[in-house]
Order: C-alpha cells, then structure tokens, then sequence
C-alpha cells in the first residue's frame, strides 16, 4: 500500500526520507518519488521499481537540503511507471504533492481541466488533479490552498503538499487514509505509518478525518474542516519496529481481517451510488450490447478465490439472471469446456500471478472468449492480459492466508452482477437499490462483527477447538460455499484437518465421523433453508457432536440447538456470506494461535504460486 514520509528540520532530509521509505517497503509498493528544495527550485526524482532504484536515481545530491516529501506508490489508478510514481507537480512546478487513497471524482475534474486547457497532465493517476487544484486556488498561502482545493474532491485521502514559494513548511490533509505526525527537537515529520518514524520519534500526534496541519522544523499546527485551530494529544509509542509494521497487531493476518471494513468501503468506492440505488462499472468498458447477449459465464480461479467464485455463482445467476459455470482453475483446461460465443470468462486472483489462472485466462483468450478479471494487484499479468479488469482494492496482503482479498473479491462479484443485471433488464429496480443499500452498510457491520467482544468470544471457542485434529464445517446454500473457504483457513493455518460438507450432504456418509465433542461448525445464516439447516444440526446433536453455531441475530430458535453460538448483524440472505466469512478466519487464527502454529507463513505454503 502506498507510503507517506515527510521531513523538516536540520538533518538531510533524503536521508531521512529514504530511510523512511526503506521502512514501510514491507507494506508493499512498485515504485518511489521524492521532492525537495534546492535553491529557488522543486526538484523532483521518481523511480518505477525499488527504492533502491530511487537511490540510484538521486545519485549524490548536496547535502543541504532540510525540507522534503516522499512516497512509496501501489499502483491503483495507472500502471507503475516513471510518470504514476509521485510526487506529482504542478504546471508551474512550484508545488509538489503525495496522496494516499483514491479520489473519486478525478475523472470530472480531470475533464474540466482538460476542455479549459488550463492544466497538462503527465500521469494516468487519480492524484495528479490534486496538484493542478492547489496550483488553481493559490493565492500566497498554501494551507488556504489546500484548504479550498479539497473543497471540490470526493474520496479519501492522506496527503502532504510542499511549494517553492513557502520553503520549509509542509501541509497535510486527511481523509479516510491514515496521518501521522512525528515530533522531535528541531526537526518534524509526518507519515502514513509508524514505522517511518520510530527511528527518530516516539512523539506522535495522529490527524483526523477533516483535520489539516502545518508542519515546519520549529511548529506544527492543526486545524478543523472550518480552519480552527485544534489541540491535540501527543501520544508516545511503545511499540517495536516489528509491531509498529503489524499496526500493533500480532501478526499480518490479523491486522488484514481487522481492515475488512476499509478494504470493502474501498472496493465500492466510485462503483456504488446510494442514492440513485445502482452500480457504476463502466470502467469494464463493455457495450451493453455485449453484456445483453451473453448466455453464459465461466469463473475460474485457485483456493480462497475459487469459494470466491463459488458464491460468485449464485450471485451472478441470482442478480444478473446468467447461468455460471465454476471451475478450480488447475482443472479448467482439462475438462475441455464447451466454449461458445456469447460467453464471458471471469478469473479471481488476488496477486494476478497464479500460474493455473493464467493458463485458463490465455485457453479463453485463444478461444475468442472475452475475460474479465477481478485481481488486486494492477500490473499483474492476469490484469495485463484479460480484456476488462475489475480491481479489489484491498491493499497488499502479506499474510499467506488470504482474508480482505476474499472479502473483496466477493463485493466485486456483487458489483459485477448488480451491473450485469441492470444493463441486461434481469433485476428490478427496487430490489437492486435494496442491495446496494445493504452493501454500504457492510463497513459498519463488519466493524461490529470485529469489535473486541465478538473476537474474545471467538477466542474462547478456539481454545475448545485447538485440541481437536479434525472438525467439520457445514451449511447450505449461500452457506456451503464459506463453510469451504471457512475450513480451507482452518487446515492452513492451524493444521487440523477440517472438511466442508453441505449439510444435507452429512448423512450420506460423513455423518459417520461425528463422535462425542467433535468439533462442527455450522454456517446458519439463511432464513430461506434456515429449518432445514436446523435439522441438520439436530442430526450432529444426536451423535454428540459439539455444534457452534454462526447465524444472525433475530434467527433465535437456533441458540436452543447448539453448544455455542455466534450472532452476525441482521442482513438479507444474499449479503450474509460477506460477513459470515470474518468469524471463521478469526476462529482459523485463534486455533493456530493456540497450537503455536505459524500463521503468516504457514508451512508448504506460498503467497503467490507460479507453477502449474
Ligand atoms: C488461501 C489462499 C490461496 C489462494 C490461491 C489463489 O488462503 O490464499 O488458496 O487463494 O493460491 O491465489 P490468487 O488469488 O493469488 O490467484
């Protein structure tokens, strides 16, 4: 994810800048910038690639330079290239600016720019209208600047601006991305992330949403929305750099389920629009025409992204009235589908890289199908080589166990099928404003599914479970799919040996397995099948099983049937699997805990696998 890192005081700002870099490279990045000044000038170096190749870039700059920014980009809106890396410049070169998150309404303001000719663009970045409002709304102070110029954006944004014009002073702005001023004895910074700073400061004052500040080597100011001075808490940091990088969390796992929320809000940002009830995808620059016409649609994909894909099915063939084939990806080529025109391939991948996803992406390509490719990483090869491709912007995933990319990629599923459905006349209008509604209210419901009560629940469970080496997961319908990628996480990270079943399935053979105190997961959280479910349950009940149950709240004949019990938020059958998926990752992390497993890096195990 990108990374922010500003100085101002009488060390040499590159160094402490690079430095700065150099720490918050383990969130992820494809390339660097900085900016700073020398003389009466900005001088801007930017670099795709490493730091290190920033560096090389630099070569040897005088050392006398005391003020400056610089940035870590994970390419979102643009490939990573020289020109999408920041810092970005104004036209007339006297103001430099770095932005973390996504700015919404880029496009209408780029447009404006450009029929009125009043600014030249070099990037292909959301970003760089940023500068080129600064650069409009200057009038000899760049706070008011910033100040005004945010007035016309929509999006989040973390973001520091330094100007020729007033050296030595850098102004930051946040919304919905992370802030963080550094204070020390002579000398200020501001980053994204702890990590830049610990080497220097444990001294932090964190800004808040519509908070703007003023930073030189002697003062730092905080202002409100309205530009009245704000008092804010110094806080000292205990961590270690090591936790400082886990956001303070144990491991990286835990810290991706913890950003659910943000990484879903950010998937739907510019795609969803409450108020007029619909979903806004044409960036899949597909004609409606094409859309119209299709009568079927494969989905392919590995792992965590196939149950991805499994859900996808019955999402797509629900909302967007489309019959859906899925496939795991290693088998696709195999099984020679009967390809036809009219039909569309949709590939999961969160790194883009999977070798298995890439050989069935290319056997459609070469059969004339068109793909479209959900992945979270731009640039990838899978994003390079598929005809529309839909970004999940989760943000870098470092643990193995993928957790907010699977969460992500199952809002894009929604997306795509609430536009497919609406361009194909397969949805009424009313029901689609209903799930659009639902899925704004996801980020906030899956903050209450986090909070700490519902984890410490979890946890308690997991101690019963831990000492068990075999469990089951079951449900039905929608239910199915997460129990699979529910036990997917199990086995991976905490080594017991889990299975899936539907559970109508379990008396058809499985059912023999239950013995006394077996652990037995049951997904319940589909009014439609509810009864059925519980009859299900009742037949692991009869045979001692041990059942913990994960419905919603309002579902209460259920608590009378099972041992324990997890309430999710009321929610429509459809949306529940989205919030659903978040108890039995934490119940796979806090097994592994207690079994000492290693849950980043679990054994055998690759984040990115390249071989067939
Ligand atoms: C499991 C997991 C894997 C991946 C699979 C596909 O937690 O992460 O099952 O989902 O290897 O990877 P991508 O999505 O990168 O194609």
């Amino acid at each position: 994810m990108c990374g922010i890192v500003g100085y101002a005081g009488n060390k040499e700002a590159l160094a402490v800048i690079i430095d700065g870099l150099k720490k918050l490279e383990y969130r992820g990045y494809d390339s660097a910038g900085v900016a700073f000044q020398k003389g009466n000038d900005l001088v801007i170096t930017k670099a795709a690639g490493s730091v290190a190749s920033l560096e090389t870039a630099l070569g040897e700059q005088n050392s006398s330079i005391n003020v400056g920014i610089g940035h870590t980009r994970w390419a979102t809106h643009g490939r990573p290239t020289d020109e999408n890396a920041h810092p970005h410049s104004s036209c007339c070169g006297k103001i430099a600016l770095i932005h973390n998150g996504i700015i919404e309404n880029y496009r209408a303001i780029r447009q404006r720019m450009t029929s009125e000719e009043s600014h030249k663009f070099i990037s292909e970045t959301d970003t760089e209208v940023l500068v080129h409002l600064v650069e409009e709304n200057y009038e000899g102070d760049l706070l008011q600047a910033v100040r005004t110029a945010l007035k016309d954006v929509k999006g989040s944004y973390g973001l520091v601006v330094i100007s020729s014009a007033e050296p030595g002073r850098m102004i930051c702005a946040r919304q919905d991305s992370p802030l963080i001023i550094g204070l020390g004895e002579g000398e200020n910074f501001i980053a994204s992330d702890i990590p830049a700073l610990l080497a220097h400061t444990r001294r932090t004052i964190v800004l808040e949403d519509g908070e703007f500040a003023s930073i030189t080597m002697d003062k730092v100011e905080v202002f409100d929305h309205k530009g009245q001075p704000v008092e804010k808490e110094v806080l000292e940091i205990t961590w270690d750099i090591e936790a400082a990088e886990k956001g303070g969390y144990e491991h990286f796992m835990l810290k991706e389920i913890m950003e659910q929320p943000t990484a879903v809000k950010e998937t739907m940002r510019q795609r969803i629009d409450v108020e007029k009830g619909r979903v806004d995808l044409s960036e899949l620059a597909f004609t409606s025409s094409q859309l119209e016409s299709l009568d079927k649609v494969y989905i392919v994909a590995c792992g965590t992204a196939y149950h991805a894909g499994l859900l996808g099915k019955a999402i797509i063939e629900k909302l967007a009235n489309l019959p859906v084939e899925v496939d795991v990806a290693s088998e696709f080529r195999y099984r020679e589908p009967l390809f036809k025109k009219n039909q569309l391939v949709i590939v999961i991948s969160q790194s883009g890289e999977t070798a298995d996803t890439l050989a069935a992406l290319r056997l459609a390509r070469q059969k004339s199908l068109q793909v479209l490719a959900i992945t979270n990483v731009v640039g990838s090869t899978v994003s390079r080589e598929a005809d529309h491709v839909l970004y999940t912007w989760a943000g870098p995933e470092i643990a193995v166990a993928s957790t907010k990319a699977y969460l992500t990629q199952l809002i894009s599923i929604y997306l795509v099928a609430l536009y497919f459905g609406e361009v194909r006349g397969a949805i009424e209008k009313e029901y689609l404003s209903e799930i659009v509604k639902g899925l704004n209210r996801l980020p906030s419901q899956l903050k209450d599914v986090l909070s700490e009560e519902s984890v410490n629940r979890l946890k308690a469970y997991c101690e019963h479970l831990a000492g068990w080496e075999s469990a089951f997961f079951v449900g039905r319908n929608l239910d199915y799919p997460v129990a699979m990628e529910g036990a997917l996480k199990l086995k991976e990270i905490s080594y017991i040996h889990a299975e899936a079943y539907p559970a109508g399935e379990l008396k058809h053979g499985p059912l023999a397995l239950i013995v006394e105190g077996i652990p037995v997961i049951a997904l319940a959280t589909q009014k439609a099948v509810l009864d059925k479910t519980l009859s299900n349950i009742q037949e692991v009940n009869a045979r001692g099983g041990a059942v913990f149950a994960i419905t919603q709240e309002g579902f209460e004949d259920v608590s009378r049937q099972v041992e324990s019990i997890f309430y999710l938020p009321p929610i429509e059958d459809i949306l529940a699997p989205v919030l659903s998926a978040v108890p039995t990752q934490l119940i796979a992390y806090y097994a592994a805990i207690a079994r000492g497993s290693s849950v980043d890096k679990p054994r055998n195990l690759a984040k990115s696998v390249t071989v067939e």
